[in-house]
């Protein structure tokens, strides 16, 4: 197949998308697939946009690796002055058309928010993931705990504030602020005081129009992935040093990651179950990773839905996979069929 691996953007998450891209692209060469590596924002500057698939070139050499901080997008912005009338880079639609399916490995906004899947949508263009309704609810964490809530998911009690809107009762400290549309951790903070708090709340609205603010689960991480409807293995995440933050997510050897987590059967199963819920409940499509924390009473909370989960050295979904006994090549494999139509039996 040709396939267009759609990475970068300018989401605070453009070099984990980026890692990501890269990751699959070469995985998806591997398994002899024809691809290209495209930024969405930066597009291809070349003339020979009919023959981008037959070219014998590395498309993610310029790719490094992910800092220790989210990137600056100003100096991102600025190579293309007039990005406010078109969002997609040169030729990313064009060649987006060409290809038999587009594997989406974009993070946050205008990627994980479902604009581009819409759009992809009214154009004809086949691509990974769940769909744009689904994306854009998952993309608000506010919304995603409503939902999760209504069906009988638990999660963390709290508050949503808006800019310059008088607060609420607060779930006193310590609690966690984050970013209603964040994503990587960005714009996550702790507050164990009123100093703390001010301030956390400040870096949240850096991100955004409106932050969620909600009790502090002391505990253990897990995450679980879900693969057209059913859960995979449960992956528990230990960082060595703080809480699982963007340094934290994206340094090798900052956390300890077990998988399958070691808890009991029925814990498991709890926890699966209530991925497989929240997958229904918001209504996912192929696939999509849920983030859950464990208070220190065993009782479980389900913190937010990832529609376009990382997959990068250090991603939780591709560990998942592996202790499911499927390869970073047949997870990438499984992702794409999902997408393509059906073979009739
Ligand atoms: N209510 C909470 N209690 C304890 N830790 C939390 C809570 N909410 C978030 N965290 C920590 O912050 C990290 C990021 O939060 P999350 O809601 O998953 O947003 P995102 O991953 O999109 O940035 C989590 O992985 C977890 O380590
Ligand atoms: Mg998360």
């Amino acid at each position: 197949m040709n396939i267009v691996v759609l990475a970068g953007g300018i989401s605070t998450e453009r070099d984990v998308s980026l890692a990501t891209g890269k990751m699959i692209y070469e995985a998806v060469k591997r398994k002899g697939h024809r691809a290209v590596l495209l930024d969405v924002f930066l597009g291809y500057e070349g003339e020979d946009t009919d023959s981008v698939f037959a070219q014998e070139k590395d498309w993610a050499a310029q790719i490094t690796g992910v800092g220790e901080t989210s990137p600056d997008l100003e100096q991102i912005k600025a190579l293309r002055p007039d990005w406010k009338k078109n969002f997609f880079g040169p030729h990313v639609l064009d060649i987006c058309r060409q290809a038999d399916l587009v594997f989406m490995a974009l993070h946050g906004e205008n990627g994980e928010d479902g604009k581009i899947q819409a759009c992809f949508d009214l154009m004809g263009i086949t691509y990974t993931g769940t769909d744009h309704v689904s994306s854009a609810i998952c993309m608000d964490k506010g919304i995603t705990k409503d939902i999760l809530e209504h069906y009988g998911i638990p999660v963390p009690k709290g508050i949503r504030l808006k800019k310059g809107e008088k607060e609420g009762e607060m779930p006193g400290f310590p609690c966690i602020v984050k970013a209603s549309c964040g994503g990587s951790s960005v714009g996550v903070a702790i507050a164990r005081n009123s100093q703390e708090y001010e301030q956390a709340k400040a870096e949240g609205f850096r991100y955004g129009e409106e932050i969620i603010i909600e009790e502090y689960i002391e505990g253990r991480e897990f995450s679980v992935g879900v693969l057209d409807g059913r859960a995979l293995p449960i992956i528990e995440i230990a960082p060595k040093s703080g809480f699982y933050d963007y340094k934290n997510k994206y340094q090798p050897g900052s956390t300890i990651d077990t998988c399958p987590a070691l808890i009991p059967r029925e814990k498991t199963e709890e926890i699966q179950r209530y991925a497989e819920m929240a997958f229904q409940a918001l209504r996912l499509k192929n696939y999509a990773r849920m983030d859950f924390m464990m208070g220190k009473d065993g009782s479980v909370y389900c913190l937010e839905a990832n529609t376009l989960p990382g997959m990068t050295m250090t991603s939780l979904l591709p560990q998942e996979a592996a202790a499911a006994g499927i390869s970073y090549e047949d997870l990438c494999e499984k992702l794409m069929g999902f997408s393509l139509p059906k073979k009739e039996a």
